[in-house]
């Protein structure tokens, strides 16, 4: 495996976890500042049902925005029980996954945290239900005690992590015993097994492993003939091509390709098992890798981005101003 040691430059790790929090914080802002921010609750690339076995045992709702959003956390739970359960979502985004738990499912609480401040801010603001909590924080350093959840549910996040084992282990880590780890993501091939030997080794039992490259596939079809206009004559077009995986960007190529597979896997703490860290603290997730050899490319468009949702926040606010004057001379 050509794999890049953390030991060798350790500022490593922090860099590229600084240059993901600035790409995410950009995608955020933007969201916020464009009035969409609203609606715009999740940031995955969505399951479209085909022909294949289905294992959700709840029906996506009918008047639902980002349908196939929904379906996807409804799918990653299958018939996994989490009557009483205290959830935990690392990478939860906008929240859009938590609050479909917290509708969906009996839980006693669902707790969502994320690298991104202005996604925690925002979830904040929006969700009052009293199931309900958001923090920021790291996924490869969940601030939580040993044995404090029944499920970690965790979609489309952790191909973001430098250390993707350190993140395993903290899972472990925090979950009960006999608990779930609800897991779905765009993985390189080439990695999944490593990942999964893992996460036996640190005593999890493989319940489920699902490849849902095709329906991920054919709902970032459906997507591209909406995006298309929109960013269509963008300056960051290819950028955010890649962002939203539509035909043609690198990840969309990669999946139909499957050098890299989206899959859902239902694991069980069945044992705690202590590994040794020391080992999986040098290791690059290479996912990671590959963003990085891009950094230049994401931090200008995060910084593009940055710029361009402050100028629309001071538009938004001057258009404030200006009718709250009229309103004014109009008493
Ligand atoms: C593609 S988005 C998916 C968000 C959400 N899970 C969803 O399905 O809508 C990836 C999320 O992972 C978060 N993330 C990236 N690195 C992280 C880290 N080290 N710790 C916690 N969250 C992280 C990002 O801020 C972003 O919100």
């Amino acid at each position: 495996m050509n794999s890049t040691h953390l030991s060798d430059q350790p500022d490593l790790n922090q860099t590229l976890k600084s240059q993901m929090r600035q790409f995410y914080e950009g995608i955020n802002q933007e969201l916020n500042a464009n009035g969409l921010g609203e609606y715009s609750l999740f940031l995955n690339y969505g399951y479209a049902s085909d022909n294949s076995p289905e294992y959700a045992q709840v029906e996506v709702p009918k008047h639902a925005l980002k349908k196939n959003s929904i379906k996807l956390i409804l799918e990653v739970i299958g018939d996994c029980d989490l009557t009483g359960y205290e959830v935990l979502d690392v990478g939860c985004g906008r929240g859009g996954n938590a609050l479909t738990i917290e509708q969906q499912f009996p839980v006693k609480q669902v707790t969502g945290i994320d690298l991104s401040g202005t996604a925690i801010s925002f979830c904040q603001t929006h969700f009052h239900a009293e199931k309900l909590r958001f923090l920021e924080g790291d996924a490869e350093n969940l601030p939580f005690a040993d044995s404090s959840f029944d499920a970690v549910v965790n979609i489309e996040s952790s191909h973001a992590y430098p250390n993707i084992y350190k993140f395993y282990a903290g899972v472990s880590r925090v979950l009960k015993q006999q608990g779930y780890f609800l897991y779905t993501d765009a993985l390189p091939h080439d990695e999944i097994e490593s990942y999964v030997a893992f996460l036996q080794k640190l005593g999890f039992e493989l319940e489920l492993e699902r490849d849902i490259t095709p329906n991920v596939l054919l709902s970032l079809d459906e997507s591209a003939i909406r995006y298309k206009e929109a960013f269509e004559t963008n300056p960051d077009g290819v950028n955010i091509a890649n962002f939203l995986a539509l035909p043609g960007s690198d990840i969309y190529e990669a999946l139909k390709k499957r050098q890299v597979l989206y899959k859902i896997f239902r694991f069980k703490k069945v044992a705690q098992n202590w590994v040794d860290l020391s080992e999986i603290e040098t290791t690059l997730n290479p996912n990671v890798m590959s963003f990085f050899d891009k950094q230049d490319q994401h931090q200008a468009l995060g910084e593009r981005v940055q710029s361009r949702a402050s100028q629309q926040k001071k538009a938004l606010s001057q258009q404030k101003q200006l009718r709250q004057q009229r309103r004014k001379i109009n008493d």
